[in-house]
């Protein structure tokens, strides 16, 4: 933990933009940019099969208080950024001078304004999610500058959405083959510490998660829940007791069975959840749990299942063909929606090969053969947090505003071959319309009176955070709409 608390200086590590205060035009005095996942303008979206026409807006409070907020700036980090940059360009183009006037003057804190749209708010493809501005004429440069520690929100921000549109498949085929939402929260497992590429990345995405399940197996993502947001609860994810390969393996090929039996004894009052592929996993459900191991699973209770993971060979046949071998060797109940459930002692997580395409094809392979989603829950590692990249959501941040000898003028760039890039004019503001709509206001026109309330409120403001969310907050804004469950279901 050490490590990732000490804050990184922000005179570093912003590529290219320490060069731009050079070349703004002369006497400007403010730079106004703003964030958005950009929307298709030209419809081609039909090859993808998710297309994710909302995002959920979370992580923004993370950066704000890891990386920009209070004394940012100091005599030793203004040095070595000298001095580092000196060697990198091969030239003096540090802004020395506008370093030391934001030290001088501001105590090293940040004068910029950042009004941003609440934590886990879910909001349409193209709308703006935040805006920065300089709140001193001398520090124009400063909204750029800060562009690529801020836009690595697309990291939190594209976990969420991503989870959440699993989270809605989910609730959908749960719904339709067992008539109620329960248990939804714990159908999504994060299985993803091993495989992303720093404990950083792992306490962001995690919690990027968490925001629309409760199962996680990477715990870093509740230290940053706790630090950087708080709960009402002690922890926002919990998990169960789990074998791995090794623990049934270092038994040896001829006592898997005694491996299993060793386990299940030893957690008797939680589910605990036991890898079953290690040689044949269609034998080991026929044959150990299904013959040799029977009474001692069917003891269990509802609330502590033996949960069997398969862990190999293609997804959904393997999943299916588990169920079938499992539905003859114990009682098999129909439930009222016509749906076949396992003895509630018993249960199935599929934890390999899972995205978001392949939990489609599962759960709707399932239905397809009358098995009901209350049989099983989902394992996600590398799919839920590494496989992802900033063009998914076309994530981007452009200035729109500036102020020039006195003069504002609306700003925007429309590259004549991609009018995708073309980005929005003026200063923005965020409105929810009556039809529940949400639109964004450019050229400042949401000043309006009769546009009704900014969704954007400030959150940061010369070096202070001025409005924090809870990780309650977050979740509550990001919950699953009764509206939106009546679209799934039709
Ligand atoms: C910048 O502003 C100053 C004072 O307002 C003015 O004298 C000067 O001509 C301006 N420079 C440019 C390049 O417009
Ligand atoms: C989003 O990014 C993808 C991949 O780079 C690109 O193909 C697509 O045109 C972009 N869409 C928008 C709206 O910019």
């Amino acid at each position: 933990w050490d490590s990732l608390q000490k804050p990184q200086p922000p005179t570093h590590g912003e590529k290219n933009n320490v060069t731009h205060y050079k070349q703004y035009p002369p006497n400007t005095s403010k730079m106004y940019s703003y964030f958005e996942c950009r929307e298709k303008r030209t419809d081609s979206t039909k090859s993808r099969k998710v297309k994710y026409d909302q995002t959920v807006f979370y992580g923004l409070q993370y950066i704000l208080h890891k990386y920009l907020k209070g004394k940012v700036v100091t005599p030793e980090k203004i040095q070595e950024a000298k001095e580092v940059y000196r060697e990198h360009f091969q030239d003096d183009v540090f802004n020395e001078k506008g370093w030391n006037y934001i030290l001088e003057k501001y105590d090293g804190h940040l004068p910029i304004e950042i009004k941003a749209v609440p934590e886990g708010s879910v909001i349409p493809r193209g709308n703006v999610l935040f805006t920065v501005e300089n709140t001193d004429p001398e520090c124009y440069w400063l909204t750029n500058w800060v562009e690529t520690i801020l836009v690595q929100i697309w990291y939190p921000i594209t976990v969420a959405t991503n989870s959440r549109e699993q989270k809605k498949i989910l609730a959908k085929y749960l719904l339709e083959t067992s008539g109620s939402l329960e248990g939804l929260e714990y159908k999504l497992h994060d299985f993803g510490y091993r495989g992303v590429s720093s404990q950083e990345t792992a306490g962001i995405g995690a919690s990027a998660h968490l925001v629309n399940f409760k199962g996680t197996d990477t715990v870093a993502g509740i230290g940053v829940i706790k630090k950087y947001y708080g709960t009402k609860d002690p922890v926002p994810g919990f998990s169960v007791p789990a074998a791995e390969h090794s623990t049934i393996t270092a038994w040896g090929k001829d006592h898997e069975k005694d491996a299993f039996e060793h386990i299940v004894k030893q957690f008797p009052n939680v589910p605990v959840s036991i890898v079953s592929d290690s040689y044949d996993i269609y034998n080991a459900c026929e044959k150990i749990w299904g013959e040799d191991l029977r009474a001692l699973i069917e003891t269990r209770s509802a609330d502590a299942p033996l949960v069997i993971r398969p862990d190999s060979g293609n997804p959904l046949d393997t999943v299916l063909k588990v169920l079938e071998i499992l539905g003859k060797k114990f009682p098999v109940q129909e439930n009222s929606k016509g749906y076949k459930v396992l003895p509630p002692y018993i249960r199935v997580i599929q934890g390999d090969g899972v995205d978001i395409n392949t939990l489609q094809e599962i759960v709707e392979g399932m239905k397809q053969h009358r098995w009901s989603i209350e049989n099983i829950a989902f394992g996600s590692g590398g799919a839920l947090l590494q496989k992802l990249t900033r063009d998914l959501l076309n994530c981007s941040f452009k200035c729109s505003y500036v102020v020039t000898n006195g003069l504002g003028v609306n700003v925007f760039k429309d590259p004549v071959a991609d009018p995708n890039k073309r980005s929005k004019k003026g200063r923005l503001s965020l409105h929810r319309k009556a039809n529940g709509d949400f639109v964004t206001l450019e050229e400042g026109k949401g000043d309006l009176e009769e546009c009704g309330e900014d969704l954007l409120h400030t959150v940061f403001y010369n070096g202070e955070i001025v409005k924090t969310y809870t990780f309650d907050d977050v979740r509550d804004n990001a919950k699953l709409k009764e509206g939106e469950l009546e679209e799934l279901l039709h």
